[in-house]
């Protein structure tokens, strides 16, 4: 019998408490043992559960108690996990983790604390809730050089985006919508400045590339300055308005950023509504392959935290290869990006920037006062000059696909 332990009883935790015993013979017989939830950490009691003979309020129970091989880390947030991840992976238990706070901020070292001490550290419910990506970067793709890796990777920002593109509503009434539906937090800075969706995408490029692509190193817009007049010239264009994050191997160097950006309903990133969230990656054997489904919520990010106590029981004693090292890569300033840009101005400059952008398509959804275009492929850095001298500018959205 594998003994697991669950930190944190939230959403994630009861979650993959509700999935073990959902699924309890189908796990048991994937894992070839028996899994069993020995103990849930928790500060608080919860009377009446099913599990509350099973909940703890002292780490040192499970870190001491030799049963237990696997900790599922669903508490977010860097301390305590961080602290009980290392005491975990130091004592030779596995940890399968939906953090991706941690993850980004702490992977390589707590990979290679897994791989000292013979155990592992699993993170498939970090990016991309339940969808597969983790385990597909790590072990489906290893015969390919991946040189492209475009998410959609956060639920809350597609919803708004989503419902902006469908209903022509703004983003403030959508977000406050969303907000009662309990899809978008009390406090949405994280996810609408494109800040959660950096930190998947940090961790996406870093095994990607083998070393680390810190978060911070990123280029970061949300999507709160997209209005219903963005989306009424998207419509014209048979394109809408997509959070993406993005990195690209280059031969100009490696890219990675955050951005809204206009999709054209070629793109298969198009087609990926409400809060979905998906995954378009590049190989330079295999081609492109795309990964798609809920990207968060309780029970599809727990599947994928169970997933990887599954891959655990079925290696005990052996680290599953990952290669994350500890060391940095360096960004390619995103000035140096090129990509035709879709500009609105203020009517009066329109001769402005006729002279200035070579104009690639007007763009006319009727909207008094404005003119609007798409300028030809330029470097952000040129693009950022001509906008400056010509003034006057509404909005500005990158093109992409
Ligand atoms: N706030 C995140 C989202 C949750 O909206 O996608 C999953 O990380």
């Amino acid at each position: 019998m594998v003994q697991v332990a669950v930190l944190g009883y939230g959403t994630v935790g009861s979650g993959v408490v509700e999935v073990i015993e959902t699924n309890k013979a189908d796990i048991n017989k994937k894992a070839g043992e028996e899994i069993n939830i020995k103990y849930i950490l928790d500060l608080r009691d919860f009377p009446g559960d099913p599990y509350e003979d099973k909940v703890v309020h002292d780490f040192n129970i499970i870190i001491n108690d030799p049963e237990v091989s696997i900790i599922c880390e669903t508490m977010g947030g860097n301390e305590p996990a961080y602290t009980f991840s290392k005491n975990a992976l130091l004592s030779g238990k596995s940890v399968c983790t939906s953090n991706k706070e941690l993850v980004a901020n702490h992977g390589p070292e707590l990979i290679r604390l897994a791989r000292e001490n013979h155990c592992n550290y699993l993170f498939e419910a970090s990016v991309g809730g339940g969808i597969p990506i983790i385990r597909p970067l790590n072990y489906s793709l290893t015969a390919e050089k991946i040189d492209a890796i475009t998410g959609i990777l956060n639920g809350t920002t597609n919803y708004i985006l989503t419902e902006m593109d469908e209903n022509g509503a703004d983003f403030d009434a959508v977000l406050k919508e969303a907000q009662e539906k309990g899809y978008a937090e009390k406090n949405p800075e994280a996810d609408v400045e494109g800040y959660d969706a950096c930190r998947k995408i940090a961790i996406l490029s870093s095994l990607m590339k083998g070393k680390s692509v810190h978060y911070k190193d990123i280029y970061t817009e949300g999507i709160t300055k997209i209005t219903a007049q963005d989306f009424a010239y998207a419509r014209e264009l048979n394109r809408s308005v997509k959070l993406l994050a993005m990195s690209k191997d280059t031969e100009e160097g490696f890219f990675a950023m955050v951005a809204p950006f206009m999709i054209s309903k070629e793109h298969p990133l198009y087609g990926v509504k409400d809060v979905f969230n998906a995954v378009y990656v590049h190989g330079n054997m295999l081609g492109d392959s795309m990964y798609y489904g809920r990207g968060a919520g309780k029970l599809p990010t727990a599947s994928a935290v169970v997933s990887d106590v599954v891959d655990c029981a079925r290696h005990p004693g052996k680290t599953i290869m990952c290669l994350w090292e500890d060391e940095s890569v360096s960004l390619t300033d995103i000035a140096d990006m090129k990509r035709r840009f879709f500009v609105r101005v203020s009517a009066d400059r329109k001769q402005k920037a006729e002279s200035l952008f070579a104009v690639h398509t007007e763009v006319n959804a009727k909207m008094e006062g404005e003119y609007a275009f798409i300028t030809d492929i330029m470097t952000e850095k040129e693009f950022d000059t001509k906008v400056s001298e010509m003034g006057g500018v509404i909005n500005r959205i990158r093109m992409e696909g």
